[in-house]
């Protein structure tokens, strides 16, 4: 099928290459003309696992297209997928101007009948806004359908989750556009979830204010961990077996981070403002998230007396591991916290570093952990990645001033780090 992609950030690049994948023709479109010149050479503007692989077979193979034009890439598909930025206002609404435009440059370039699906994280009621628009541009006798498609991938398993996808949600009052959307994901074994537009949409931010609010509630569990003596592992493995609870997602940390949560949070709560409702659980899922960033850093300043003129190794710059987005990522909280109090920091990331030289200074970037741990009063882990947990911890322990490490991510044995030498400070467990 031809269909068109406008705006190649994670989702619509994700989508653009994995509908490729699937044997569609493909054109994606970007305003970022820079964006596009490197797409086409093969440079990818995100780090993402099997990415570049997928983009460049199906470029080759002529299935996938680049271009800057939007009314190229209008004329090129009988399906347009919306996938532009709906970042935060200043107030935490979703600010829907790019959707707005991309929807009138639809309506005045469309010559034949189109299914404008959207799958940016929206508002309810932006499908219905989204028709108004092209209803009230479009310039030629040509029929639509809108059709509310969210994302569910997740950055750092993007091509895995859109192959893979536990569910497809899509919302429309079209019999027709269904059908069309029905095709196009025919290849992909997931159930199939037909709503309303409304439905559809507030699936998506239901489905990330549950999972935040999940995180949240763990992170409350642990601190009444820290304050009884039990520990958080042992209960959100005894919690994860009941199958209504589920063993995904109870990992206590230092809070969650990244493009979605916390702007996706804060928009459902004005969304649900703007309805008339005053969404208490979120705003208390929200407080508590930014509760953990505080507490870890006042474990750091109670573990080291005082940060002023101590040298800290930070291991992890990314919100999450297997990405380089620092967007939100609680790193930026924690190392600017312990800059202001006079902390020297010394941090090192697998792939994030390039990115968080443009947000971070008055940090020295380390090549590795071990040069990053060098002389360390304490070593913290702010990103679980696989590199910390296999890394050689006898090395890291020489290198240590002392032998000190406060891990935001739980990802070592407290057994194993007694016996290692190590003073062990984490989140919802006994110190060691
Ligand atoms: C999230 C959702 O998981 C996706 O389904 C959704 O499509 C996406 O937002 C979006 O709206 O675009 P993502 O932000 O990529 O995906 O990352 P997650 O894996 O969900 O992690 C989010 C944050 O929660 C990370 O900072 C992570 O460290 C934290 N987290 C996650 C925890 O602290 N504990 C956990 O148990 C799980």
């Amino acid at each position: 099928m031809k269909i068109s992609v406008i705006g190649v950030g994670y989702v619509g690049l994700a989508t653009a290459a994995v509908l490729a994948e699937l044997g569609n023709d493909i054109m994606a479109a970007d305003v970022d003309e820079e964006k596009i010149k490197c797409l086409n050479q093969g440079i990818m503007p995100i780090f993402e696992p099997g990415l570049k692989e997928m983009v460049e077979r199906n470029v080759r193979e002529n299935r996938l297209k680049f271009v800057s034009d939007n009314k190229k890439v209008i004329g090129h598909g009988d399906v347009i997928f919306i996938c532009v930025g709906t970042p935060p206002k200043y107030n935490w609404e979703t600010e829907l101007k790019y959707v707005e435009d991309v929807a009138v440059e639809i309506a005045k370039n469309m010559k034949s009948y189109k299914v404008i699906v959207h799958k940016s994280t929206v508002p309810v009621e932006t499908g219905d806004k989204i028709k108004k628009i092209i209803k009230e541009s479009v310039e030629e006798d040509v029929d639509f359908d809108v059709v509310s498609n969210p994302e569910f991938l997740r950055e750092g398993t993007a091509i895995e989750d859109t192959l893979h996808p536990d569910r497809i949600v899509m919302g429309s009052d079209s019999k027709k556009a269904i059908e069309i959307m029905k095709k196009i994901y025919d290849p992909i074994n997931a159930p199939l979830i037909i709503t309303s537009v409304k439905s559809a949409e507030l699936i998506k931010h239901a489905s990330n204010a549950f999972l935040a609010t999940k995180i949240s509630f763990i992170n409350s569990v642990a601190r009444i961990c820290e304050l009884s003596g039990a520990d958080v592992e042992e209960v959100a493995e005894g919690m994860g077996y009941d199958k209504r609870v589920s063993k995904h997602f109870l990992n206590a940390g230092i809070g969650y981070g990244g493009f979605c949560f916390p702007k996706d949070s804060q928009a459902f709560i004005k969304i649900a403002e703007n309805l008339g409702y005053d969404y208490k659980l979120l705003k208390a899922t929200n407080e508590i998230n930014d509760d953990q960033k505080r507490i870890f850093v006042d474990k750091v300043k109670k573990a080291l007396g005082h940060v002023n003129g101590k040298n800290i190794a930070v291991l992890g710059l990314s919100f999450k591991p297997d990405t380089d987005d620092m967007r939100f990522a609680p790193s930026v909280y924690i190392i600017g916290k312990l800059l202001e109090k006079g902390a020297k920091i010394k941090a090192y990331d697998p792939v994030a570093m390039d990115k968080a030289k443009n947000i971070l200074s008055n940090v020295s970037f380390c090549k590795d952990p071990y040069e990053a741990s060098k002389g360390a009063d304490a070593l913290l882990i702010l990103t679980e990645w696989n590199e910390f947990k296999e890394m050689d911890l006898k090395k890291v322990k020489s290198l240590l001033k002392s032998p000190l490490i406060i891990d935001g991510r739980n990802i070592y044995d407290l057994s194993a780090m007694e016996k290692g030498g190590f003073r062990y400070i984490s989140i919802g467990r006994k110190d060691v």
